[in-house]
């Protein structure tokens, strides 16, 4: 076969064209005289037609045999067709088997129970709304990514491996790191302010860990997380990087990934009136909203996942949920100056019930009041030696937050669970695959 080797999704320029398409049978259907051979290669999907009489009587017939998902390189003329959801298809001339699997493709046309498929995640990836959210997480990252780089951030990676504790000392992953304790790292933050006050703006990107054995479907035990850390931001400025950079996100994702959208029957509504200004409430103000809404959530508390889900629902788009109470948030956090009792944080809340998907602060930068800080939360003083340095030498005013990958695709692809939104979920009770 000398035709030239071509993506499925360039196809619509070879119109006119021999080409070698290779890729995996995703779906025949047949009718005698015709197979319809529906082809993918990762880039996209194609209809093959093999006529009877056009080919070798074998050729037909081993195409007959084939089954689903066997790997296949096929040759053809790339044909107008107006059906077509992409314009085009093949009039198949050749056809190589690559391999025929030996029986059936585990997952069929009928319907699955979500642990068999996350059993087979190795092979549910194959399918095409899986194909649309992976395409979706894609774009998701590459756009964080750009914003940020076009901004003037730097990328400065944080270790997976650590001596201190990112949030707080329950959720640790522990492990055995020669002679002493190691943790997978909840966090790149601490880093992301070392390096905030060597660069100025800065990010880091990378999987974290919690232990946590929370079993919502908002919780993974590794996710990804985007960090930004800026040198001389405080709380308002902080929360307007968010916004920025949450608009961009979703404004591309509607600008590229429309066809995903649409496998996915995602309604882009909700996904439209992401723009600026997002909604603000105080702690207090959340707190006093929910109860009347019928939440019995206590001044005082952390909001509860069905707290988040209340409050979501009563606005058109994101919602910044700011200064909660010092007791329920990390040490890190910079004190309230006008109340004590609360910090400089914010959570964001995405709309439509998914909660949150960003947490930020600005950070305590006074050195006795952070070592107060975490005496009181009986850290281990050693371990933060290192991060009580950047208040001893040139200390600064800095704020960052962290968003979690999974949770941003979850809602824009408006997935019921989050364990769709990673390739390979982690979560209490999965390891495998
Ligand atoms: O609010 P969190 O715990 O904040 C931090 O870790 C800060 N150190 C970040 C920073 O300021 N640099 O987590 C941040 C985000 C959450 O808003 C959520 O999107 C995601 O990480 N996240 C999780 N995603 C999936 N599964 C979990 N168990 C998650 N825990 C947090
Ligand atoms: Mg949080």
């Amino acid at each position: 076969m000398n035709a030239p080797w071509t993506a499925i999704k360039d196809l619509p320029s070879a119109e006119g064209q021999e080409v070698t398409v290779k890729g995996w049978l995703y779906n025949m259907r047949s009718s005698g005289k015709i197979h319809f051979l529906q082809l993918r290669d990762g880039s996209g999907t194609v209809q093959g037609v093999m006529v009877k009489q056009d080919v070798p009587e074998e050729l037909f017939v081993v195409a007959k045999g084939l089954w689903l998902e066997a790997s296949v390189e096929v040759t053809g003329m790339v044909r107008k067709d107006e059906r077509a959801p992409s314009g085009v298809e093949l009039t198949v001339t050749g056809l190589v088997v690559l391999q025929n699997p030996t029986d059936e493709y585990p997952i069929g046309k009928k319907d699955h129970g979500i642990d068999f498929l996350l059993d087979h995640r190795h092979l549910w990836l194959r399918s095409s709304r899986q194909q649309a959210i992976m395409r979706i997480r894609d774009r998701i990252i590459w756009e964080a990514r750009s914003f940020l780089h076009d901004d003037g951030y730097l990328l400065v990676d944080s270790p997976i491996l650590s001596g201190a504790v990112g949030e707080g000392a329950s959720g640790l992953f522990e492990l055995d790191y020669f002679d002493e304790k190691a943790y997978l790292a909840q966090t790149g933050q601490l880093y992301a302010e070392a390096a905030a006050a060597a660069f100025g703006k800065v990010y880091c990107f990378g999987p974290t860990f919690r232990a946590e054995k929370s079993k919502t479907r908002r919780h993974l035990t590794e996710f990804w997380m985007l960090e930004p850390e800026v040198a001389f931001y405080g709380h308002k400025e902080n929360m307007d990087l968010q916004e920025r950079l949450v608009c961009h996100i979703v404004a591309r994702v509607l600008e590229h990934c429309r066809p995903e959208l649409r496998m996915l029957e995602r309604d882009t509504t909700p996904l439209e009136n992401v723009k600026p200004p997002f909604h603000h409430l105080q702690y207090g103000e959340a707190i006093d909203m929910l109860h009347r809404l019928g939440s019995e959530t206590p001044y005082g508390s952390d909001l509860g996942n069905e707290d988040e889900t209340i409050l979501t629902q009563q606005f058109d788009r994101p919602v910044f949920i700011e200064c909660y109470p010092k007791k329920v948030k990390a040490f890190y956090m910079k004190e309230h100056p006008e109340n004590p009792d609360l910090v400089l944080c914010d959570d964001l809340l995405a709309p439509e019930g998914y909660g949150e998907i960003i947490g930020g602060s600005q950070r305590e930068d006074d050195y006795d009041r952070l070592l107060s800080r975490i005496r009181e939360e009986k850290l281990p003083e050693e371990a933060y030696d290192w991060y009580l340095d950047l208040r001893k030498y040139g200390t600064f005013v800095h704020s960052g937050f962290g968003m979690g990958i999974e949770r941003v695709v979850a809602w824009v692809c408006g997935l019921q669970h989050i364990r769709e939104a990673s390739p390979w979920p982690r979560t209490i009770y999965r390891l495998n695959p």
